[in-house]
């Protein structure tokens, strides 16, 4: 336990207090009133129920209260993924939906994990004198971590270094190329970057090594929490390395760590995360030619030169991999009408720290949807589809949990789920973000007009957030940086991914705590309660809505716009026509889904057999998105599978789209015109056939 969470900070205990309880006994008691007036006979389904009546009694459920509680406990310990503390959080949340009756299940697998074993740092003068850097948060009378795991990047092999430090900026191909210009070769150096935006952190000590370099030192730059340091994971790709593609349970098979698959996974240098205090400290130290224009231009630290440095560094870190039991966490709230299609909810829990933004924000989320969720069910409330609330573990080491979870389940998961609706950092700071496939652009803006906003008084989400930019306001889930990546890059599920505020300061520190949420992040919990209304309130209607509310008219204006950038880059030289033609199709299948939509949202309209014929346009809804996956794979990247989102190898690419065009766009350069052309023909091919493909399963017709 740390000092300041024992100090208490608000008058309330762990458990909801009296003030709570009494809420919720009016709650209960005008919820019951309710219930005995809107009898159920009212729709005409088997299952006769009112969804939005349920809809209702979720949102009137709401409570500050109940959230900042259990954010409470979850945090009142570190719990990285694989040691003692974490099956106590596992515990906790088992015991949380346990308590509510829900049905619940551990799923485990046995996983490579890695940890630090020492770590030091010095620089050492040409006059014989020497510093020694501290590596922790520790600072003296504040005790600030102590049970908190010391600052490392997961995976970086063992290794000392005895060198000059160089300057390399973000670490980016252009940054050594610039270094170039200036004569200076980092080759033997131990090199100091600061972390952009662009490049992993896996990405950059992989570059650096690359360009020769002994070991990396990376300092993410910001002005509060200067002695922060930003742990992470410098592994390549996601899941378990020792089994991947495929599930690491107990007796399956698993690789050697000497595999060669397994050590590309890895970089080949030891590194280790700096606090911007340190990390200056050391750019104090460097001489050197000058700071290039267009770096300084952005940096927020003063450096003195690129170096080398006149004073050499002596870098050691040891770390163990170590083999260890992961555990997710399911609660199922079985469908009656449609038990086997699923709506799937998921937030990791593991955490580097005590983890109040990272990730258990949104793990407090997830426990009080549970709460209200199982209030539903004492209302009578019986979801047409089943949902299943997700608790993954791992996810800091590279998505672990939920990527095993998925591989594991491949074929169910691509032929049941509805939608994958994820939260990782629910509450990092003010403003809403959403992120999503564009078939859910519609409901999500739906269900945001029915939450209120946290920050202003009497306005909704909406109002505040999606009213003006419309659905530009939408991210898309490109991105490797939480677990809607196994369900979105390898099973083509749709999915959604949402928090408030970004770039938090205290991100991967021992700083991450429930102080830190109380003083900064949400002091009054309702970011909480709405990101909890938003995420709660989709997953009732995907769940219960007789039919999937997607929309493939987003999609396809969204595929009309990545095809319009890249007819404005292409200039003519390459044919678009395959894939104008493919989107035209998916326009045309999206209209006349439309149309049958419209035929069966009303039982009279819809003829005989109306629960079966909702059923075969809601499966071809469902399948969609499986359209765009492909069996190879991106060129190189085989267990990316989809081909409108997904990383780009290329991390200067602009698009954020067609990772496989994107990326044969970058090859082109290394080709000469002929075959650089004929590369990116080939790769828009394979889209435009992605996305007949995508089509034809809207129709759902064979040709
Ligand atoms: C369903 O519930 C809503 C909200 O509680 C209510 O306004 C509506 O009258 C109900 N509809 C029926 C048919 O009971
Ligand atoms: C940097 O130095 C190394 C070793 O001296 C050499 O092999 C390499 O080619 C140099 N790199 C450049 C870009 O000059
Ligand atoms: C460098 O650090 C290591 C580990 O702390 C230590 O064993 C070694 O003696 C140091 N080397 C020098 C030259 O100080
Ligand atoms: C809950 O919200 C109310 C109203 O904004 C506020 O007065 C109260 O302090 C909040 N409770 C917690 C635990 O943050
Ligand atoms: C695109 O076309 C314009 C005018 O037709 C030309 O000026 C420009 O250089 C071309 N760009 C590329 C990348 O081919």
């Amino acid at each position: 336990m740390v000092q300041f969470l024992s100090k208490p900070t608000t008058t309330f205990t762990p458990k909801p207090t009296p003030f709570a309880t009494f809420v919720f006994i009016i709650i209960l008691c005008i919820l019951g009133f309710y219930t005995l007036h809107y009898p159920h006979s009212s729709v005409p389904t088997s299952n006769s129920r009112n969804a939005s009546r349920f809809q209702h009694i979720f949102l009137l459920s709401a409570s500050n209260y109940t959230i900042s509680s259990y954010l409470r406990i979850l945090t009142q310990h570190p719990h990285l993924a694989g040691t003692k503390p974490a099956s106590d959080t596992t515990n906790y949340v088992l015991n949380h939906f346990k308590d509510l009756g829900l049905e619940t299940r551990v799923v485990n697998y046995k996983t490579l994990l890695s940890y630090p074993v020492y770590a030091s740092l010095s620089a050492h003068f040409s006059d014989g004198s020497f510093v020694d850097f501290p590596l922790t948060e520790l600072s003296g009378s504040e005790q600030v971590g102590q049970d908190v795991v010391p600052p490392y990047h997961a995976y970086s092999p063992s290794g000392s270094a005895h060198a000059k430090v160089v300057f390399v900026n973000y670490g980016r191909e252009e940054d050594y190329r610039t270094l170039g210009m200036f004569g200076v070769n980092v080759s033997g150096c131990i090199v100091i970057a600061r972390k952009g935006d662009v490049l992993s952190r896996g990405a950059v000590v992989q570059g650096a090594a690359a360009n020769g370099a002994l070991a990396v030192l990376l300092y993410t730059e910001g002005d509060k929490f200067r002695k922060g340091f930003e742990r992470g994971t410098v592994m390549r790709g996601i899941g378990d390395p020792l089994s991947p593609g495929w599930a690491g349970v107990e007796e399956g098979e698993s690789l050697e760590l000497e595999d060669s698959e397994v050590l590309k996974r890895f970089p080949k240098i030891p590194s280790m995360p700096l606090s911007i205090e340190t990390a200056e400290t050391i750019l104090d130290l460097l001489g050197g030619a000058r700071v290039p224009q267009e770096w300084t231009d952005t940096l927020r630290s003063r450096v003195m030169g690129v170096g080398p440095s006149p004073a050499a560094l002596n870098f050691t870190y040891q770390g163990e991999k170590k083999v260890a039991t992961i555990q997710n966490v399911l609660a199922i709230i079985k469908g009656m009408e449609e038990p086997d299609r699923y709506v799937l909810m998921g937030n990791h829990r593991d955490a580097w720290t005590y983890g109040a933004v990272d990730p258990n924000s949104g793990t407090a989320a997830l426990l009080d949807i549970a709460r209200r969720y199982a209030l539903l069910l004492r209302f009578g409330w019986n979801p047409r589809r089943t949902i299943i609330l997700c608790s993954w573990d791992a996810e800091e080491f590279g998505m672990i949990g939920s990527t095993e979870w998925v591989e594991q389940n491949l074929v169910n998961l691509g032929s049941k789920v509805v939608a994958y609706l994820n939260v990782d950092c629910a509450v990092q700071g003010s403003g809403f973000f959403a992120g999503a496939t564009p078939q859910l652009d519609n409901i999500l803006f739906e269900v945001t007009k029915k939450v209120k906003d946290p920050d202003s008084e009497g306005a909704t989400l909406y109002e505040k957030w999606a009213a003006t930019a419309g659905n530009s306001n939408i991210q898309r889930l490109s991105g490797v940086n939480s677990d809607f990546a196994p369900f979105v890059h390898h099973a083509g599920i749709p999915s959604v991914d949402m928090y408030y505020g970004r770039d938090f300061p205290v991100y991967h520190t021992a700083f991450d705590s429930y102080k830190w949420m109380i003083e900064h992040g949400d002091p009054l919990f309702q970011r909480h309660v709405a990101v909890a209304g938003v995420w709660g309130l989709l997953a009732l209607h995907l769940a219960d809505d007789p039919i999937i509310p997607f929309n493939y008219h987003s999609y396809v204006d969204q595929l009309q716009g990545y095809a319009s950038i890249l007819s404005n880059l292409f200039n003519g030289t390459i044919s678009m026509h395959p894939l104008t033609m493919s989107i035209q199709e998916l326009a045309s299948a999206a209209k006349e889904a439309d149309d049958e939509l419209k035929k069966l949202r009303f039982d009279e309209a819809a003829g005989d057999f109306v629960e079966l014929k909702r059923r075969a346009l809601n499966d071809r809804l469902m399948l969609v998105e499986k359209g765009f996956l492909d069996a190879d794979g991106l060129p190189g990247r085989q267990w990316f599978k989809h081909l409108v989102y997904g990383p780009s190898a290329d991390y200067e690419s602009k698009l954020v789209f067609f990772p496989g065009i994107a990326d044969s766009i970058y090859q082109s350069t290394r080709m000469n015109q002929r075959e650089g052309r004929a590369a990116i023909q080939h790769e828009i091919w394979r889209v435009a056939r992605a996305i007949q493909r995508a089509a034809y399963a809207l129709r759902g017709e064979l040709t």
